[in-house]
């Protein structure tokens, strides 16, 4: 019979196997698949465990902390985090196509990752033990997806790991292959990764680099992040967590409509909300969240992020409307 606690015993004992007394490098990315996949060869081979964390500057409020502090404490990973947001805003000057900026941020992100990766290559070799391997977080339908072939979101094909240069190589190890997204989450429950983390809804690689519709700059994410948090802490109150798939919070940063707070006129910019509920994200449909949370949210944007003057809702299923907007 399935339980909790065997499947990860045997997880973390095959793992053991696998990497013997070689060392590993790991690619966190805040989510709940690197992150669990990531406690699992922690729990086998503690030390030989190397993990990087790139904080490209496009998580939301708190994310980066959850992953710098309370996933090391909670886990005790050896993590090398690289700050490299302004590298990332850098890259996005001037883009406003959606896949320019997804091909921006994924080159930054293998450029970066890539010299992280660098350095503890050369530090475990001086300390005589080779990296030879890379844990990736692929799920079950990822494999099935796959079919063995290129996939989107992970990188599946050995001794070639996603552009890596060629000097560079590892062979992948994948702990969760034969997991679904709610075994993980057990199982994650179960070896302590913090809730915050398990929990965790859909969120894009791009992260909020593909919710403002025009061109990233710190000054909008950071308007896009204060009404995001005020989102979810509402979303949150009301126990909708898991009523809902996800809620993309959109910031319409090359739009203005004109508003009236306190005195005066303003000209600010519109946030939308996207709830919607989805078995798989390949379809879904728009979450019919209560009017008072809305109200709330609504209020609480308007009163407490002051470039924004409007809060519109997404009520377009997918198909035709994709969740995210970009
Ligand atoms: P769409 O917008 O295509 O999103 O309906 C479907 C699911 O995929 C997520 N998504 C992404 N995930 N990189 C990712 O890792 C991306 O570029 C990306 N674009 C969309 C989206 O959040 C939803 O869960």
């Amino acid at each position: 019979t399935w339980t909790t606690e065997g499947v990860a015993e045997e997880l973390v004992e095959r793992v053991r196997e696998q990497i013997g007394d070689a060392h590993v490098i790991c690619g966190l990315s805040g989510g709940v698949d690197s992150s669990v996949a990531a406690a699992l060869v922690q729990k086998a081979v503690g030390d030989q465990l190397t993990c990087v964390f790139v904080d490209h500057g496009l998580l939301r409020a708190g994310e980066a902390e959850q992953v710098e502090r309370d996933f090391v404490e909670a886990t005790g990973v050896d993590l090398k985090v690289v700050d490299a947001t302004k590298q990332f805003l850098d890259a996005l000057a001037g883009l406003t196509d959606p896949e320019e900026k997804r091909k921006a941020i994924g080159r930054e992100f293998i450029r970066v990752f890539e010299q992280a990766a660098r350095e503890v290559v050369g530090e475990a070799e001086s300390d005589g033990h080779p990296v030879k391997f890379l844990v990736q977080g692929t799920l079950y339908p990822d494999v099935v997806e796959s079919g063995g072939g290129e996939g989107a979101a992970n990188i599946k094909s050995h001794h070639n790991v996603g552009g890596l240069p060629d000097d560079l190589q590892f062979s992948l190890i994948e702990p969760l292959r034969t997991l679904f997204k709610d075994e993980v989450r057990a199982v994650g429950r179960e070896i302590g990764v913090p809730e915050p983390i398990v929990a965790r809804q859909p969120f894009p690689g791009p992260g909020l680099g593909i919710r403002i519709v025009g061109e990233v700059t710190a000054e909008r994410l950071e308007i896009l992040r204060a009404a995001d948090l005020i989102v979810r802490e509402e979303l949150t109150a009301a126990e909708l967590d898991s009523a809902i798939w996800q809620c993309p919070v959109v910031l319409l940063a090359d739009v203005r409509s004109v508003g009236v707070q306190g005195d005066g006129r303003t000209y600010g910019h519109p946030i939308v909300l996207r709830p919607v509920s989805s078995e798989d994200a390949m379809t879904a449909d728009w979450s019919r969240l209560p009017y008072d949370v809305l109200a709330k949210i609504s209020t609480r944007i308007t009163n407490e992020v002051a470039e924004v003057n409007r809060v519109v809702l997404d009520i377009t299923s997918k198909p035709p409307g994709t969740i995210e907007w970009e």
